[in-house]
């Protein structure tokens, strides 16, 4: 692996102040915690970026498939001209893993954590990142929806704990939703929003509600098709036509909630209608059930598409198939 001695920033940061413009010249190594969905892309765009990255997770196997699939979508890249074959194999080099949590975060200068969306898990990761990592560190969550303040109290640096939400696909999608924790401080905000700019994102600073603003807004939409398709009004394509074609949204919300992983859907509705206490947030039966029967969207193989590996054809899952409800 390349070790880089320095930040890979240099340059001269439009805008920013001398402190900011400092802070993210110290940044060298980034450890990202999880590597499924979310955790291959952000290393993906951190090593694309000159940073050195350390991906942990408890699974090698989740590892090396995250692996193979930074190179895809690097070969991807490189198909489109828009890396050089030599960057990315200098970007995949960049890049090491880890399943020794204390081996990964022992240099981090930041961390990402993007595992599994459950609150008892992410506490239990930030108490160790906590323990483990030097006090510079700073600890950032991908978290969709979970209380950014109430992760940083089981820390005892609330401070430098914040929310960096990337968006799926990471090296594609142009937005970071920043979360500042009631207790984040400003500089620490400041700093992961030049960081941001630098990746090539649109940050957006919002404060720290169920949700936040992205699935506070998209959330109760997608759970909002699901009951349209539980209750019968109509099937898997017409909603996803309906909303494809007459809302213009590039994907249909059930083929998003697919694409998101119904068991992620599942996790931020549930903290929805917890933090608000609105039974408006209660997330659908039919969500609920496929998520306990392992029908997790694109990530398991079926939800409400079936997913063939090879194939790029969209195919309603035979379940939901019959058209009973029609006239
Ligand atoms: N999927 C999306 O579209 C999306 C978008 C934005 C944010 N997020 C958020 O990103 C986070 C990750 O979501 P995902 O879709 O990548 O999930 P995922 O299920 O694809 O991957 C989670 C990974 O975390 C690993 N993991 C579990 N416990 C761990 C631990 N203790 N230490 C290290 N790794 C551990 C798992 O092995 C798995 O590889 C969640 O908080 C989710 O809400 C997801």
């Amino acid at each position: 692996m390349v070790k880089s001695q320095e930040s890979p920033v240099k340059i001269e940061h439009a805008g920013l102040n001398e402190h900011t413009q400092k802070m993210l010249q110290q940044l060298k190594i980034v450890t990202v915690i999880g590597s499924g969905t979310m955790g291959n892309g952000i290393c993906h765009v951190f090593a694309q970026s000159g940073f050195d990255v350390h991906m942990m997770d408890i699974n090698q196997t989740a590892l090396d498939k995250a692996i193979g699939t930074i190179e895809k979508n690097m070969d991807r890249q490189v198909a489109k001209s828009a890396l050089t074959d030599d960057q990315k194999k200098k970007a995949l080099s960049r890049i090491s893993t880890y399943t020794d949590m204390a081996e990964a975060v022992k240099d981090a200068d930041i961390v990402i954590e993007a595992a599994t969306e459950n609150i008892d898990l992410k506490v239990k990761i930030f108490q160790q990142l906590d323990k483990l990592c030097p006090e510079r560190t700073i600890l950032a969550s991908n978290t969709s929806s979970i209380s950014i303040t109430r992760i940083g109290s089981f820390t005892g640096r609330p401070g430098k704990v914040i929310g960096m939400h990337f968006m799926n696909p990471v090296p594609v999608m142009k937005l970071v939703e920043i979360i500042n924790g009631y207790a984040t401080d400003k500089e620490v905000t400041n700093l992961i929003h030049a960081l941001s700019e630098y990746l090539g994102k649109v940050p957006c600073i919002v404060n720290d509600y169920p949700g936040f603003i992205s699935n506070r807004i998209l959330l109760p939409m997608i759970n909002e098709a699901i009951l349209a398709l539980q209750e019968g009004v109509a099937g898997v394509e017409e909603i996803d036509t309906i909303m494809k074609l007459g809302m213009a949204h590039p994907m249909g919300p059930l083929q998003l909630a697919d694409f998101i992983g119904l068991d992620t859907c599942y996790s931020i509705m549930n903290v929805l209608h917890m933090g608000f206490g609105a039974q408006k947030y209660a997330p659908a039966t039919l969500l609920g059930n496929m998520v306990q029967a392992g029908y997790l969207g694109v990530k398991s193989g079926e939800g409400f598409y079936k997913y063939t590996p090879g194939s790029k054809d969209l195919v309603v899952a035979e379940r939901f198939q019959n058209k009973s409800w029609k006239i």
